[in-house]
């Protein structure tokens, strides 16, 4: 069993293949928290609880006679507030007699195969129990009687762990959760380099590392969606970790609203990360025999650096997060309107696109924006899902018939969550939207948020689909999400409740996405917010794919693709050819490769020279599907800290296969040019396919590969394909 509680001691030790994590239940059943990093067989840890000498502004605890210890200066595993620890808290509760002070120590604990979902939210899952064991500690405040159950699940083979929250109150009285993270981690130094991933629409996910400074640092959202501004990544790695050595703890949330993670260095160097839901903009109010549940955290661990850490996420998510049909099943290749036409389109352009498209091989056509109402730009109709037939120039199934009939899928395009002011729906129902009494509403891009948390609201948007989608042939979707929330009130909870807006909105959203999962379960859903917005782990669990940037520039999309690596599989990142400025169509495409790939551009324009690159670009698409999307992903050259190349390759799981790719940013000042290779088996021999040449795995790892005479021009890139012998 990877988890093995050791009685005597009194110590939890959660070992995956390559990790552990060590807990004990000290004196006055303090959860303390003794070790997480490369696998250890001990169990004999009980030293690591004392961490330093501390003065009297560090309180102790009156009953433990051991002058060692203070709650403020110890290694704790799920801290409450006002008790001693000056940290910041993992949770603090509002209690029936108006103080916070909230103290959750051991009190009982379950071990045992297999893996709890969480009631309403997205999570890590598995196809059997044999997969992952789960730990279970209760925790209780023994004056309130709140209760904390902290949930661990160890993934053995893939070196992960999950853990999540749930507050239950087996009380009389009601009380405020007024913050609960999902996670809490204390280490013991603060030497560490903090990576997170930061941008703004059109440039999403850079990646930022910085090293820790005492006190508190972090990053968060509170725009209502993970957000393209920053992701619920981070990861704590030693101060001389690289892509390929060194420490790395990841750390994602499963979660598409307000996040936080926090880190605190304290005055005695340790360092705490704790992640969950933002609590500048959260609130619950917790009735008796009620509980609340927070979101999940994944935890990664990697003694191998920086890559080796986000190749276990990219398991871990292609395997325990994507569902459905089209998880392990090759997606069809598509063509979106958007960029070629925006709303200005008729059904006889969309069948012209998919014409073209079927004779360049692409295999499905994606309608876009302003299909229905009177929707012709972004000033109206979200939430007249109706049909415009007049603008597509008859019925919608007409229109699908045709699509299909020259041998394409069809998918269309939505924004469920959405509502224009200039709509029959906002006439209708002024109330729908979330806004709070006497307050201007703000407005983003025309449009107002529907209020998620109501139950009518959902059930009439997802019926209003449904009559679209059940008589319809749609073989995809495309969920989009085009602003931030603004105004965050519900017109039907009472005032004490409107604090949790946020976090209901959002239970809306993945109730309605899950409905839709399960009415179309043969739908391939694609999720978008103005690109990439919202491209987090919660997503993923509905649409194995998310539109990763509306910036399609190559040269950008390398950032982009590099930042979302990190931790998101390429078999998730939505990314295609367009007709935008930079670079030819070769690097465009073995940009997009990275990716889902399609075209979202006008394919009547292609010259035949074009269209012959295209063909051939679709063929290798096919070509190289597997290696790409079930292999794994080695990152050789970052754009983060090159300015002249970036490379990256896929390798199979079984070492057979890899395909090389490096893209020029800029004309490099150093034209000798040697790309060392990662991942290969050093004792296999690889086939360059282009030229013939044969070379070992070991040589192409340790010289590299000699590319001293490639043509590097701004904007040129090439691809490298080896095959073992
Ligand atoms: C967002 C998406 C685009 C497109 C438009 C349509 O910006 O990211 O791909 O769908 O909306 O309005």
């Amino acid at each position: 069993m990877p988890i093995l509680f050791d009685s005597e001691k009194r110590i939890f030790k959660l070992d995956t293949s390559t990790s552990s994590y060590v807990i004990q239940i000290f004196e006055q059943e303090y959860l303390a928290h003794l070790y997480y990093g490369a696998k250890i067989p001990d169990t004999n840890l009980s030293a690591f609880i004392f961490r330093s000498p501390f003065a009297s502004f560090s309180p102790n605890n009156i009953n433990i006679d051991d002058w060692r210890f203070s709650p403020d200066v110890c290694p704790l595993e799920y801290q409450g507030e006002g008790c001693g620890d000056f940290r910041i808290s993992a949770v603090a509760i509002k209690n029936a007699d108006g103080n916070n002070v909230t103290d959750m120590r051991y009190k009982s604990h379950k071990i045992y195969s297999g893996k709890p979902s969480i009631q309403g939210m997205p999570s890590l899952y598995l196809e059997d129990d044999s997969e992952a064991s789960t730990l279970e500690i209760l925790t209780e405040d023994s004056v309130t009687g709140i209760q904390a159950v902290l949930y661990y699940t160890v993934f053995e083979k893939l070196g992960a762990m999950t853990r999540s929250t749930k507050i239950v109150n087996p009380t009389d009285k009601t009380v405020d959760i007024e913050k609960v993270y999902s996670c809490s981690v204390d280490f013991v130094t603060h030497d560490y380099d903090l990576l997170t991933l930061y941008g703004k629409w059109g440039k999403e996910r850079n990646l930022e590392r910085r090293a820790l400074a005492h006190g508190r640092q972090g990053v968060s959202s509170k725009r209502g969606s993970s957000s393209h501004f920053q992701n619920p990544f981070a990861a704590l790695v030693d101060s001389d970790t690289t892509e390929d050595f060194g420490n790395a703890y990841g750390f994602n949330l499963i979660y598409s609203s307000n996040f936080a993670v926090d880190v605190e260095v304290d005055g005695y160097g340790g360092t705490r990360l704790l992640m969950g839901i933002n609590p500048e903009t959260f609130g619950w109010k917790l009735e008796s025999g009620c509980s609340f549940s927070a979101p999940e955290a994944v935890m990664v661990y990697s003694a191998n650096g920086i890559g080796d850490m986000s190749r276990t996420f990219h398991k871990l998510y292609a395997k325990h997060l994507v569902r459905g049909k089209w998880k392990n099943i090759k997606r069809p290749l598509l063509i979106n309107n958007w960029e070629a036409t925006g709303m200005d389109f008729d059904g006889d352009t969309i069948v012209s696109f998919a014409a073209k498209a079927k004779e360049l091989g692409i295999e499905m056509l994606v309608m876009d924006d302003g299909w229905f109402g009177y929707r012709n730009d972004d000033r109206s109709s979200l939430g007249d899902w109706q049909v415009n037939e007049e603008k597509l120039g008859g019925t919608l199934a007409n229109l699908i018939e045709r699509i299909n009939a020259l041998g394409l899928k069809f998918g269309i395009w939505y924004e469920p969550e959405m509502i224009s002011r200039d709509s029959n729906l906002y006439r209708a129902h002024p109330d729908w939207c979330l806004h709070v009494p006497n307050r201007e509403k703000s407005i983003g891009r025309h449009q107002y948020v529907l209020d998620y948390s109501r139950q009518d609201v959902r059930d009439y948007i997802f019926n209003e689909m449904y009559k679209v989608l059940s008589v319809n042939k749609v073989d995809y979707l495309k969920w989009d999400f085009n602003r931030n929330l603004t105004e965050v009130g519900s017109a039907i909870l009472p005032a004490d409740r409107q604090k949790e807006v946020f976090h209901r909105y959002v239970l809306g959203t993945y109730e309605v996405m899950d409905r839709l999962t399960k009415a179309f379960p043969d739908m391939l859903i694609e999720n978008c917010s103005g690109g990439g917005g919202r491209f987090d782990p919660a997503m993923l669990y509905y649409s194995p794919q998310i539109w990763t940037s509306d910036n399609t520039d190559p040269i950008e999309r390398l950032m982009i693709q590099f930042g979302t690596s990190m931790c998101y599989p390429a078999s998730t990142m939505g990314a295609h050819v367009s007709a935008c400025r930079r670079t030819g169509y070769e690097t465009k495409g073995n940009v997009a490769l990275w990716g889902t790939f399609g075209y979202e551009l006008n394919p009547n324009k292609y010259t035949e020279e074009d269209a012959e690159l295209v063909r051939a670009q679709v063929a290798e698409y096919h070509k190289y599907y597997d290696v790409i999307h079930f292999g794994e992903l080695y990152r050789l050259i970052s754009p983060f800290d090159n300015a002249y190349r970036a490379a990256w390759m896929f390798v199979a799981e079984d070492k057979s296969e890899a395909l090389v790719t490096s893209v020029v940013m800029r004309e490099p000042y150093d034209k000798a040019f040697c790309l060392k290779l990662k991942g290969l088996d050093p004792e296999k021999y690889y086939r360059d396919e282009e030229t013939g040449e044969i070379y070992s795995g070991a040589l192409l790892m340790n010289a590299g590969l000699c590319l001293t005479w490639t043509d590097e021009h701004d904007g040129k890139s090439f691809k490298k394909y080896f095959k073992a012998i």
